[in-house]
């Protein structure tokens, strides 16, 4: 299991992943711009020279946003998203001393696996994002990232 910076040359395996792993997928052009931006880091995890998870943080002066992760569906449930979160994580410039997330209220194995990783819930943000039924909100964590890479 390796995890490595991404780049434009994985685009297609990040939108394929993308589009398996979210009920509501980013469009494609939104991932592209990410992979180009500068200021945004993004880590793929590979098994055995396979993609098969992202993670990409929007970095501004000492903070960071975790705006997405995802696991391709066939391999989660095996502690890869773990791994893919811990190590991207210990990954971000030493300069960064907060991380920030949002999530959906339903998401519980993203939920259960940021509470494990230390993140504390700081707020929800209403009809946050689109749903089945209407909208649904975010919860709102952040995660001293300081202390976690002491840990
Ligand atoms: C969230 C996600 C990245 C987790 O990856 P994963 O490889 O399946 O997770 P892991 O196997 O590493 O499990 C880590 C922890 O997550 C939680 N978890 C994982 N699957 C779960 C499930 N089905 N139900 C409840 N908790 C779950 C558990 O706390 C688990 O720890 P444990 O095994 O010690 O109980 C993955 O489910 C995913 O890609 N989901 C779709 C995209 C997404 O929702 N991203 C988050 C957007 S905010």
């Amino acid at each position: 299991m390796k995890l490595r910076s991404a780049t434009l040359k994985d685009y297609d395996d990040l939108l394929f992943i993308e589009e398996q792993a979210h009920l509501y997928p980013w469009p494609a052009s939104t991932l592209y711009w990410c992979l180009e931006q500068a200021h945004l880091r993004s880590f793929v995890l590979e098994q055995a020279r396979e993609i098969i998870g992202f993670a990409i943080y929007e970095c501004v002066l000492d903070e960071a946003t975790l705006l997405n992760i995802a696991i391709i569906p066939t391999a989660q449930g095996h502690g890869h998203g773990r791994r893919l979160l811990r190590d991207s994580l210990l990954a971000l410039d030493s300069s960064i001393v907060r991380v920030f997330l949002e999530v959906r209220v339903s998401n519980e194995p993203a939920l259960q696996l940021y509470a494990a990783e230390g993140f504390v819930e700081i707020g929800r943000r209403k009809n946050y994002y689109p749903a089945l039924a209407g909208r649904e909100d975010a919860r709102v964590f952040e995660l001293d990232l300081a202390a976690y890479c002491q840990r």
